[in-house]
């Protein structure tokens, strides 16, 4: 029989490591204080199932997450990765950009051993806290042979998801994370189940790799209301950055008086991508504006959080708009 799958449970900090004066408080409490030691603890059950080792690499909310902490954490999981001991990684995170760093990790490492990212909506002192169930389920995911080839996933409320699909959805509640097309999997009663299998690439189909990546180029976001002042497109593309993710209304419509601000910024040089801020659907190219004649691109179906990440990556390799339109609809 083969010996337990050696895991290194990586801690970064998020409310999984948080603590709270009061049990029956799940908003107000301090997060990233426990130790990744400490967060271990709490699940002596976890040794049953694998060997795990843990280190602390950050203890940050992941609100504080930067290109720079991105960069460092992809680095240290491929180095991690490499080694013919270790069968998968788990990565503790809170859960506010948890779907962004899955994703850059799912497009950036060369690995088709499991990474699993991990956080919890409620701190460990809580009632009903979900951190330890669901780091369990991590360290079963992250050492199931059934779990390799996937991508990078995350785990929660007993859920497997697709690190290109998932989404926090909601400030406090545990059924916060969600994917548009479901999640991958289930765990259920101690194993994984999985359902379906990503078909976008990632990890070792993927042009990038984390060992070669040392800084990214800067893309911002701005988010469309009905009055958006012109004014902030022209900022943000006065701003240094080389892309910009217009978070449009609906199915991407951009308002009319705003459209010369485009591309002012397009004409200076910075990739204009229309998405959407509904969450969800798909960005169709020369729909609602005429993409081709404003030399503009189109998200299809990504949020403009990863949208963004994406961008960073494309604008990275390659320069030419058909190129970068072309990932959008690769990845
Ligand atoms: N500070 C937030 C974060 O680290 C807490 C939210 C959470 O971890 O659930 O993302």
């Amino acid at each position: 029989m083969k010996d337990k799958a050696h895991i290194v449970v990586i801690g970064t900090g998020g409310t999984i490591a948080g603590r709270g004066a009061s049990s029956v408080n799940t908003s107000d409490y301090a997060c990233s204080v426990l130790s990744i030691d400490e967060v271990l603890s709490g699940i002596p059950q976890a040794h049953a199932i694998a060997r795990v080792s843990a280190e602390q690499l950050m203890q940050i909310g992941s609100e504080n997450f930067s290109t720079t902490h991105l960069l460092t954490l992809g680095k240290r999981i491929d180095t991690l990765l490499k080694q013919d001991d270790i069968d998968g990684i788990v990565v503790t995170h809170g859960t506010d950009t948890i779907d962004e760093t899955a994703y850059f990790l799912h497009l950036t490492l060369k690995s088709s051993k499991p990474v699993v990212v991990v956080g919890s909506m409620r701190p460990p002192s809580s009632l009903s806290a979900d951190g330890p169930l669901n780091l369990y389920n991590a360290i079963l995911v992250a050492g199931s042979e059934t779990s390799h080839g996937k991508g990078t996933l995350v785990v929660a409320n007993d859920e497997i998801h697709s690190a290109r699909d998932v989404v926090k959805t909601s400030t406090f509640k545990l059924e916060s994370f969600r994917s548009p097309y479901g999640p991958l999997g289930y765990v259920v009663e101690g194993s994984p189940r999985y359902y379906r299998t990503p078909a976008r690439r990632h990890t070792l189909s993927t042009q990038w790799s984390i060992d070669a990546i040392d800084e990214l180029p800067e893309v911002g976001i701005v988010y469309a209301h009905g009055g958006i002042d012109a004014a902030v497109i022209d900022a943000t593309a006065q701003s240094g950055v080389r892309g910009l993710i217009y978070a449009a209304t609906g199915n991407g419509n951009v308002a009319a008086h705003v459209v010369g601000a485009l591309q002012r910024a397009r004409r200076r040089g910075v990739q204009i991508v229309r998405a959407s801020r509904t969450g969800s659907g798909i960005v169709i190219r020369n729909a609602a504006q005429p993409d081709d004649e404003y030399d503009w691109l189109v998200v299809d179906d990504q949020v403009p959080q990863k949208a963004r990440l994406l961008l960073m990556l494309s604008l990275g390799s390659e320069q030419r708009s058909a190129d970068l339109q072309d990932a959008f609809y690769r990845y």
